[in-house]
């Protein structure tokens, strides 16, 4: 495993490819709304990569045919856009988008509430996305990789949530999926000693049920085997000589 540092050029490009790709998942909450299809945004998400002079990263990725990866409801990842499949008020939406700027990765994820949903699934989504906050609190440098991975566990385990396993996060740069892997989930080993300069996909995967998922027969859909609603929240981070910089959450 090697897992790289970015130089200074490289970060300030990182940084670019973060805020432009904020500004893509902005159009994208924008537009979610009971009738529309995960077809129509993921077709509006790439006009507005494209509007930046950016390409999709995910197009294409070992075959992936889509500019993003919007997932509905038991739908954990990787759901492939489709005109047929509309949102629906109560509905839970993860997407799932990156991008590429002189050369460089961005990737985030968020889930969304589509019109109003129940307490249960709104408290899903919230809870999902405070365990990637609970997690860079120790994405420091000499700290050990899997602090990150054992605080995302030690604040999920008692809401009773299931944490995926099969599916990690990662390191990001050059490529969308660099070293090292980061479960979202307790460790025994210590992992990696962080160091300023490595940048880095967190991105917990949390089922309202079991850990367990399955996968569609379009070989991409993961979804949770229970049936249960599954979220999703994922940021490219920087580690620092201090407080670690979120380079796709800017404001
Ligand atoms: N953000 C996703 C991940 O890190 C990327 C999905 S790749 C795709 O796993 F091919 F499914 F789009
Ligand atoms: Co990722």
């Amino acid at each position: 495993m090697s897992v790289s540092i970015k130089s200074a050029k490289e970060i300030e490009l990182m940084r670019e490819a973060g805020r432009l790709l904020e500004l893509v998942h902005e159009e994208l909450a924008a537009n979610i709304r009971p009738g529309i299809s995960t077809w129509e945004l993921d077709h509006l998400g790439e006009k507005k990569i494209r509007s930046f002079g950016c390409i999709p990263n995910f197009l294409h990725y070992n075959g992936y045919p889509a500019s993003f990866c919007i997932s509905v409801n038991d739908e954990v990842v990787h759901a492939i856009p489709n005109k047929k499949r509309i949102l629906k008020e109560g509905d839970i939406v993860s997407i799932d988008a990156g991008l590429i700027y002189n050369g460089m990765h961005s990737d985030a994820a968020r889930t969304y509430a589509v019109g109003k949903v129940t307490p249960e699934a709104q408290k899903l989504i919230d809870v999902t996305r405070q365990s990637f906050f609970e997690g860079i609190k120790y994405a420091r440098a000499g700290n050990h990789l899997h602090d990150i991975s054992n605080a995302i566990d030690a604040f999920i385990k008692p809401c009773g949530y299931g944490i995926v396993e099969e599916l990690v996060g990662h390191g990001i740069g050059h490529v969308l999926h660099e070293d090292p892997q980061i479960p979202n989930f307790a460790q025994k080993r210590k992992g990696i000693r962080l160091m300023p300069g490595m940048t880095l996909a967190i991105e917990p995967m949390i089922n309202m049920g079991r850990a367990d998922v399955e996968w569609l027969d379009d070989d991409w859909t993961v979804v949770t085997e229970d049936g249960s609603l599954s979220a999703h929240y994922e940021n490219t981070i920087l580690i620092t000589d201090g407080d670690p910089e979120i380079l796709t959450l800017s404001h």
